[in-house]
């Protein structure tokens, strides 16, 4: 476990209207106060200015489900790292499984991605994890260690990048792995940051996929677990506090 304050993000993934959205970032601000771990909200596009707006001047981050690894240019319904900082962005999540499996992006591209967001003032959130059919293999601390290895941007620091475990098989199906299995990915994960950096220890390691109230204290407290991205947990208040008070 790092010394840093735990992270607990919602990924709202492709969901919620304005006034959806709007009253979800306001019961969760309503509960934030109790709260120690960090929050953040990561809208669909559409309702980042809004939920931002709303949480301004909370305890609370806002943050972006990608971003375009380009400052700007002829990118037709690409956003740009430097237009989510605009809006008050301090996070963007890039790597997410669904954007490698629908959109093809590979570990060249989430890299790009990340680099473009610190370039702009972002942190970004590097998401990884390997599929079932890797995992049945005996292949999930390869990949990972490959995906680790490809996706890192240059210029990575504890202090900015965080690094999101989510196996593919656990997202949005209400299977996790094994405690034990969680606690060996991130443990490696720890391993090889510390190849390389001198503050390893001050990257925080999110696990996500299926993450509820119900299994968060367990997943929360193991070793190198620093928080936890949250997908459909995060549509409910209730449950997305339960889960942030877990990790505090
Ligand atoms: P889930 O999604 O919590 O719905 O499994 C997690 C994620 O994809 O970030």
């Amino acid at each position: 476990m790092t010394e840093a304050r735990p992270l607990v993000a919602g990924n709202w993934k492709m969901n919620g209207r304005r006034e959806d959205g709007l009253a979800l970032a306001h019961a969760i601000l309503a509960g934030a106060r109790e709260v120690r771990a960090e929050l953040l909200l990561c809208p669909p596009a559409t309702l980042i200015a809004l939920v931002g707006e709303a949480i301004r001047g909370s305890t609370i981050g806002l943050g972006a489900q990608d971003c375009h690894p380009a400052p700007s240019g002829a990118h037709t319904g690409d956003i740009a790292a430097p237009m989510l900082a605009d809006l008050g962005c301090r996070y963007v999540i890039v790597g997410h499984s669904e954007r490698r499996a629908e959109h093809g992006e590979a570990d060249a591209l989430v890299k790009a991605k990340a680099e473009g967001a610190l370039a702009a003032g972002l942190n970004p959130i590097v998401c990884l994890g390997e599929s079932e059919a890797e995992r049945d293999r005996g292949e999930a601390l390869s990949v990972v260690a490959r995906q680790l290895a490809g996706s890192l941007p240059a210029g990575a620091s504890g202090a900015r990048v965080v690094i999101a475990y989510e196996p593919v098989w656990a997202i949005g199906t209400g299977r996790i792995p094994k405690p034990g299995d969680i606690e060996a990915v991130h443990g490696l994960l720890r391993r090889e940051l510390a190849r390389h950096f001198a503050d390893a220890n001050a990257f925080r390691l999110l696990y996500g996929g299926s993450v509820k109230p119900s299994n968060c204290p367990e997943i929360l407290g193991l070793d190198n677990v620093d928080g936890a991205l949250i997908g459909g947990a995060s549509l409910k208040a209730e449950d997305f506090l339960a889960i942030a008070k877990a990790a505090s």
